[in-house]
């Protein structure tokens, strides 16, 4: 039995695809078949920090309309094998939504993993992503505005997730400097104030920007800094214990 992730984000521009990308890429790295769904609608943008820049012809309204079978609409990554990206659709009608939460509890069956990166906010599609997914990671910075609006998601897939989904916080873009002169909140600070566990804590660093202008998946060409903070973040998703960088918590 697989499972099924959703990434989501009260704010926008807080790291989902980057994150996304990154932790799928970790996993299929460990011999983890995984697929990562493009689910920000009209805005497909997950193929870039992926390294699988307009390789896929086919996406998610095509499984949807059943006008092709996911195996045949998922593109394996040329350098990554068993990292699998179904890219977002332009547009999405009712009658699709309705069966995409279908699609992601198949998708889990027919994959160790299937990662769903969501739009910003909490619209209908990440709703409905919550009702099939076991995991639902919402990712923020540390700042006060992005907290705030990671807190009222959570609240929101607690009520609609129900009690099979397990929720939990990525902190993006930690400055640990930052945080220990007092000028952003900490881990353990993000925690209390979004009031769900942390799943990792990804530094700042500037070649996940890099990485992504250059088309190329950053796990290829790095492995310390935010590389390594996705790798432990994917050890987690499989059950192990990782402990917190002790320079990010109180
Ligand atoms: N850990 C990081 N260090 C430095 N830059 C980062 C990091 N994570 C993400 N970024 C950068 O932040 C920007 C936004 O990232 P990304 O597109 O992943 O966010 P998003 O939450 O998916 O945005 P949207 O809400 O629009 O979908 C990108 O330029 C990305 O390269
Ligand atoms: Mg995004």
């Amino acid at each position: 039995m697989g499972k099924a992730v959703f990434v989501a984000s009260g704010k926008g521009g807080v790291g989902k695809t980057s994150f996304t990308a990154g932790v799928a890429s970790c996993l299929a790295a460990m011999r983890f078949r995984t697929l990562c769904i493009d689910a920000d609608v009209g805005l497909r943008n997950l193929d870039i920090p992926l390294g699988m820049n307009d390789i896929t012809a086919l996406d998610l309204g095509d499984v949807l309309r059943r006008d092709a079978a996911l195996g045949d609409a998922a593109a394996e990554h040329p350098d990554i094998p068993g990292l699998y990206l179904l890219a977002a659709p332009p547009s999405m009608d009712d009658e699709e939504l309705k069966l995409l939460p279908a699609l992601i509890s198949y998708a889990a069956s027919a994959y160790d993993f299937c990662l769903v990166d969501g739009p910003a906010g909490l619209g209908s599609i990440v709703q409905s992503c919550s009702k099939v997914s076991g995991t639902g990671i919402i990712v923020t910075t540390p700042d006060r505005t992005s907290l705030r609006d990671a807190e009222a998601a959570a609240r929101l897939f607690e009520r609609v997730g129900g009690r099979h989904l397990e929720l939990r916080l990525a902190l993006n873009r930690a400055r640990p400097s930052l945080m220990a002169s007092g000028g952003a909140p900490n881990a353990d600070d993000a925690m209390d104030a979004v009031g769900i566990p942390l799943i990792g804590v990804v530094p700042e660093d500037e070649r996940v920007i890099a990485s992504s202008n250059r088309g190329e998946a950053l796990v290829l060409t790095a492995s310390d800094g935010a590389a390594a903070a996705y790798l432990r973040i994917a050890k987690r998703l499989v059950g192990e214990s990782v402990p917190i960088a002790k320079e990010f918590l109180r």
